[in-house]
């Protein structure tokens, strides 16, 4: 079974949709005809890019404010769409936080946070909206992971496992989907200038990553979404990253993870 086709009654599901990446993933899936429904906690953002999306394309854009670390708010979804008669065909889940720093010195409330945006309701809303796409026999899943996600970081260890776990889940789901109709796809990004950084108080990091790693956002979004129409497992956009993403698997790990440790204590001298 190929992709799902648009149709007035089916939409993607993007979270995460208020800034960055996940602004793009929408624009990407509009262009190609889809109906969307926007979920993230800014509301007003969601509205203005629906207002623009159904404008420039003709599709239908309906939007959700939900806080995705709260279990029940994940739980009202699946009713909120069926009250709006769409069925969800795609499913991005894109919505996601980092943290910079030692572990130690960071929060226990952010540590949590960030699990529970980042893994808890990936997993969440992949079971409540897979199992109906495997049912009717199409559907795409796209949950987005990080480079970070191929090996530990040293002072940044929550948010790198979290990108573990998503890029491990992903690679195994995809796995068992096959021969069901449904797509699912690890989108795995390197740097990408989004708001992301500021919100983890790393924007300073950004500036000293070379410009030949970042890669904008719009063509991540495109590479993404070409992706997981064509299902492929793993998508990771640019050269540079898909040599460091090799490189993080296959290194030993006695050798690349002193080496991961001093630079991060370099660039954050
Ligand atoms: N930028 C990079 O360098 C980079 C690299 C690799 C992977 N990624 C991944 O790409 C994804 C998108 O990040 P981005 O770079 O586009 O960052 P961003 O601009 O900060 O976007 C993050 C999105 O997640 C949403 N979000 C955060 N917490 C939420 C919550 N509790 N409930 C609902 N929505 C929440 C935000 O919406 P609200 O604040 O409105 O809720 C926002 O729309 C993330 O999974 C990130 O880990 C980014």
């Amino acid at each position: 079974m190929s992709f799902p086709s648009p149709s007035p009654t089916t939409a993607a599901l993007v979270t995460g949709s208020s800034s960055g990446l996940g602004v793009e993933i929408a624009r990407c899936l509009a262009r190609r005809g889809h109906n969307l429904i926007l979920v993230a906690r800014r509301l007003e953002r969601l509205d203005r890019l629906a207002e623009e999306l159904s404008a420039e394309h003709g599709i239908r854009a309906e939007t959700i404010g939900a806080d995705l670390a709260d279990p029940s708010a994940r739980a009202a979804l699946v009713d909120l769409v069926t009250d709006a008669e769409l069925t969800v065909d795609v499913l991005v889940n894109n919505a996601g936080l980092g943290s910079d720093g030692p572990f130690h010195e960071q929060d226990v409330d952010r540590h949590n946070l960030i699990v529970s945006v980042n893994v808890d309701a990936v997993v969440d809303l992949c079971a409540r909206f897979v199992p109906p796409m495997v049912e009717r026999g199409t559907g795409a899943v796209m949950n987005v992971g990080s480079v970070l996600g191929f090996q530990p970081v040293p002072s940044t260890v929550t948010y790198a496992a979290t990108k573990a776990f998503v890029l491990s889940f992903t690679e195994g789901l995809h796995t068992e989907l096959t021969g069901t109709g449904v797509h699912a796809t690890a989108l795995c990004p390197g740097p990408v200038k989004t708001e992301i950084w500021d919100e983890a108080g790393a924007d300073a990091l950004l500036d000293l990553a070379p410009s030949f790693v970042v890669v904008d956002a719009d063509r991540v979004a495109e590479e993404g979404v070409a992706g997981l129409e064509r299902n492929r497992r793993v998508v990771v956009p640019g050269i540079a990253n898909r040599i460091g993403a090799f490189n993080g698997q296959y290194t030993p790990r006695s050798i690349l993870l002193p080496v991961a440790d001093a630079l991060s204590k370099l660039v954050r001298r």
